[in-house]
Protein backbone atom coordinates (compact mmCIF):
# COMPACT_ATOMS: atom_id res chain seq x y z
CA UNK A 1 0.00 0.00 0.00
CA UNK A 2 1.42 3.70 -0.72
CA UNK A 3 1.35 6.00 1.55
CA UNK A 4 1.35 9.55 0.89
CA UNK A 5 1.57 12.32 3.39
CA UNK A 6 1.08 16.27 2.85
CA UNK A 7 3.24 18.13 5.10
CA UNK A 8 1.71 21.21 4.90
CA UNK A 9 3.07 24.54 6.67
CA UNK A 10 2.61 28.02 7.58
CA UNK A 11 5.55 30.02 7.67
CA UNK A 12 6.55 34.28 8.18
CA UNK A 13 9.99 34.38 7.59
CA UNK A 14 10.44 30.76 6.01
CA UNK A 15 12.24 28.60 9.27
CA UNK A 16 9.22 26.71 9.82
CA UNK A 17 9.49 26.16 6.15
CA UNK A 18 13.10 24.94 5.54
CA UNK A 19 11.61 22.57 9.06
CA UNK A 20 8.72 21.61 7.03
CA UNK A 21 10.68 20.60 3.65
CA UNK A 22 13.55 18.35 6.13
CA UNK A 23 10.75 16.56 7.46
CA UNK A 24 9.56 15.91 3.76
CA UNK A 25 13.27 15.02 2.97
CA UNK A 26 13.27 12.33 5.86
CA UNK A 27 9.67 10.86 5.35
CA UNK A 28 10.50 10.31 1.76
CA UNK A 29 13.92 8.81 2.69
CA UNK A 30 11.81 6.20 4.91
CA UNK A 31 9.54 5.92 1.77
CA UNK A 32 7.04 7.65 2.03
CA UNK A 33 4.69 10.00 -1.01
CA UNK A 34 5.29 13.14 0.21
CA UNK A 35 3.59 16.45 -1.03
CA UNK A 36 4.94 19.80 0.65
CA UNK A 37 2.39 22.79 0.12
CA UNK A 38 1.61 25.86 2.11
CA UNK A 39 -1.32 25.66 4.34
CA UNK A 40 -3.26 28.32 2.46
CA UNK A 41 -3.05 26.69 -0.76
CA UNK A 42 -4.34 23.12 0.19
CA UNK A 43 -7.68 22.60 -1.16
CA UNK A 44 -8.31 19.03 -0.50
CA UNK A 45 -6.75 16.16 1.63
CA UNK A 46 -9.00 13.20 -0.79
CA UNK A 47 -5.65 10.79 -1.16
CA UNK A 48 -3.85 11.90 1.58
CA UNK A 49 -3.29 9.03 4.13
CA UNK A 50 -1.95 11.16 6.82
CA UNK A 51 -1.16 15.12 7.21
CA UNK A 52 1.67 16.84 8.69
CA UNK A 53 1.07 20.33 10.04
CA UNK A 54 3.69 22.44 10.94
CA UNK A 55 3.25 26.45 11.81
CA UNK A 56 5.44 29.44 14.17
CA UNK A 57 3.99 31.06 17.19
CA UNK A 58 3.45 34.03 17.33
CA UNK A 59 2.23 36.69 20.18
CA UNK A 60 1.53 34.00 22.09
CA UNK A 61 -0.42 32.16 19.09
CA UNK A 62 -0.01 29.53 16.61
CA UNK A 63 0.37 31.26 13.06
CA UNK A 64 -3.10 31.93 11.54
CA UNK A 65 -3.04 29.48 8.56
CA UNK A 66 -2.64 26.68 10.77
CA UNK A 67 -6.37 27.65 12.83
CA UNK A 68 -7.24 28.06 9.19
CA UNK A 69 -6.14 25.11 8.07
CA UNK A 70 -7.90 23.29 11.16
CA UNK A 71 -10.97 24.89 10.44
CA UNK A 72 -11.01 24.20 7.16
CA UNK A 73 -10.29 20.55 6.75
CA UNK A 74 -12.07 19.64 10.18
CA UNK A 75 -14.14 16.48 8.62
CA UNK A 76 -11.21 15.18 6.71
CA UNK A 77 -8.22 15.74 9.46
CA UNK A 78 -10.57 13.77 11.97
CA UNK A 79 -10.48 10.92 9.57
CA UNK A 80 -6.70 11.04 9.29
CA UNK A 81 -3.48 10.54 11.14
CA UNK A 82 -2.30 14.07 12.05
CA UNK A 83 0.95 14.95 13.52
CA UNK A 84 1.54 18.60 14.61
CA UNK A 85 4.76 20.63 14.70
CA UNK A 86 5.30 24.40 16.06
CA UNK A 87 8.61 26.85 15.97
CA UNK A 88 9.06 28.98 18.69
CA UNK A 89 11.63 29.23 21.37
CA UNK A 90 15.19 30.99 20.98
CA UNK A 91 16.81 30.48 23.32
CA UNK A 92 17.26 26.83 25.05
CA UNK A 93 15.82 27.41 28.83
CA UNK A 94 13.55 24.87 29.95
CA UNK A 95 10.93 27.57 31.17
CA UNK A 96 10.85 28.99 26.61
CA UNK A 97 10.17 25.41 25.92
CA UNK A 98 7.49 25.24 28.30
CA UNK A 99 5.87 28.37 28.05
CA UNK A 100 5.94 27.87 24.04
CA UNK A 101 4.50 24.13 24.52
CA UNK A 102 1.19 25.69 26.61
CA UNK A 103 0.42 28.12 24.01
CA UNK A 104 0.47 25.27 21.51
CA UNK A 105 -1.72 23.20 23.75
CA UNK A 106 -3.80 26.12 24.49
CA UNK A 107 -4.37 26.46 20.47
CA UNK A 108 -5.33 23.20 19.95
CA UNK A 109 -7.85 23.02 22.68
CA UNK A 110 -9.59 25.26 20.31
CA UNK A 111 -10.21 22.03 18.30
CA UNK A 112 -11.26 19.66 20.64
CA UNK A 113 -12.28 16.84 17.67
CA UNK A 114 -8.56 17.05 16.56
CA UNK A 115 -6.48 13.86 17.93
CA UNK A 116 -2.54 14.44 16.72
CA UNK A 117 -0.31 11.15 17.09
CA UNK A 118 2.34 13.56 17.66
CA UNK A 119 2.62 17.06 18.99
CA UNK A 120 6.71 18.90 19.25
CA UNK A 121 7.59 22.01 19.48
CA UNK A 122 11.07 23.13 18.06
CA UNK A 123 13.49 25.81 18.61
CA UNK A 124 12.62 28.43 16.37
CA UNK A 125 14.79 31.10 14.56
CA UNK A 126 15.28 35.34 15.09
CA UNK A 127 17.29 38.14 12.60
CA UNK A 128 16.02 41.17 13.91
CA UNK A 129 17.31 43.03 10.39
CA UNK A 130 15.01 40.69 8.46
CA UNK A 131 11.79 41.62 10.31
CA UNK A 132 8.78 42.89 8.18
CA UNK A 133 6.17 45.23 9.77
CA UNK A 134 4.67 45.48 12.28
CA UNK A 135 7.38 43.00 13.69
CA UNK A 136 10.01 45.26 13.52
CA UNK A 137 7.72 47.58 15.42
CA UNK A 138 6.74 45.00 18.16
CA UNK A 139 10.50 44.09 19.07
CA UNK A 140 11.67 47.72 19.50
CA UNK A 141 8.71 48.12 22.13
CA UNK A 142 10.49 49.21 25.36
CA UNK A 143 8.92 46.00 27.02
CA UNK A 144 9.45 43.74 24.01
CA UNK A 145 11.03 40.29 25.29
CA UNK A 146 12.51 40.95 21.57
CA UNK A 147 14.13 44.02 22.10
CA UNK A 148 17.97 44.35 21.70
CA UNK A 149 17.92 40.30 21.08
CA UNK A 150 20.76 39.61 19.05
CA UNK A 151 19.79 37.09 15.79
CA UNK A 152 19.39 33.10 16.77
CA UNK A 153 19.14 29.81 15.48
CA UNK A 154 18.11 26.66 17.66
CA UNK A 155 16.87 24.93 14.94
CA UNK A 156 17.70 21.56 16.08
CA UNK A 157 18.33 19.53 12.53
CA UNK A 158 18.68 16.05 14.36
CA UNK A 159 16.04 16.42 16.52
CA UNK A 160 14.21 17.57 13.77
CA UNK A 161 14.84 14.63 11.08
CA UNK A 162 14.43 11.90 14.36
CA UNK A 163 11.06 13.14 15.03
CA UNK A 164 10.31 12.57 11.40
CA UNK A 165 11.71 9.33 11.11
CA UNK A 166 9.71 8.52 14.40
CA UNK A 167 6.79 9.66 12.56
CA UNK A 168 7.76 7.09 9.44
CA UNK A 169 7.79 4.65 11.75
CA UNK A 170 4.19 5.69 12.78
CA UNK A 171 2.82 5.81 9.32
CA UNK A 172 4.36 2.49 7.69
CA UNK A 173 3.65 -0.39 9.37
CA UNK A 174 2.37 -1.90 6.38
CA UNK A 175 5.16 -1.13 4.27
CA UNK A 176 7.79 -4.03 3.49
CA UNK A 177 10.65 -3.59 6.07
C1 LIG B 1 7.35 39.34 16.66
C2 LIG B 1 7.61 37.90 17.07
C3 LIG B 1 6.79 37.30 18.00
C4 LIG B 1 7.01 35.97 18.40
N1 LIG B 1 6.19 35.41 19.33
C5 LIG B 1 6.45 34.15 19.78
C6 LIG B 1 5.64 33.55 20.80
O1 LIG B 1 4.67 34.15 21.29
N2 LIG B 1 5.97 32.32 21.24
C7 LIG B 1 7.02 31.61 20.73
O2 LIG B 1 7.30 30.51 21.18
N3 LIG B 1 7.79 32.14 19.72
C8 LIG B 1 7.52 33.37 19.25
N4 LIG B 1 8.28 33.92 18.24
C9 LIG B 1 9.34 33.10 17.62
C10 LIG B 1 8.95 32.51 16.24
O3 LIG B 1 8.01 31.48 16.41
C11 LIG B 1 10.23 31.98 15.58
O4 LIG B 1 11.01 33.09 15.23
C12 LIG B 1 9.99 31.12 14.35
O5 LIG B 1 11.20 30.49 13.97
C13 LIG B 1 9.45 31.96 13.19
O6 LIG B 1 9.08 31.11 12.13
P1 LIG B 1 9.03 31.59 10.57
O7 LIG B 1 10.45 31.97 10.18
O8 LIG B 1 8.59 30.36 9.85
O9 LIG B 1 8.06 32.71 10.45
C14 LIG B 1 8.07 35.23 17.82
C15 LIG B 1 8.88 35.85 16.85
C16 LIG B 1 8.66 37.16 16.48
C17 LIG B 1 9.56 37.80 15.45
Amino acid sequence: MQIKVLVAYASRYGSTQEVAEAIAITLRENGLVVDLEPMREVKVLEGYTAVVMGAPLYMLHWHKDARGFLSRHREALRDRPVAIFALGPFHDEEEDWKEAREQLDEELAKFPWLTPIAIEIFGGKFDPAKLRFPDNLIAILPASPLRKMPASDIRDWTAIRAWANDLAMQLQPALPQ
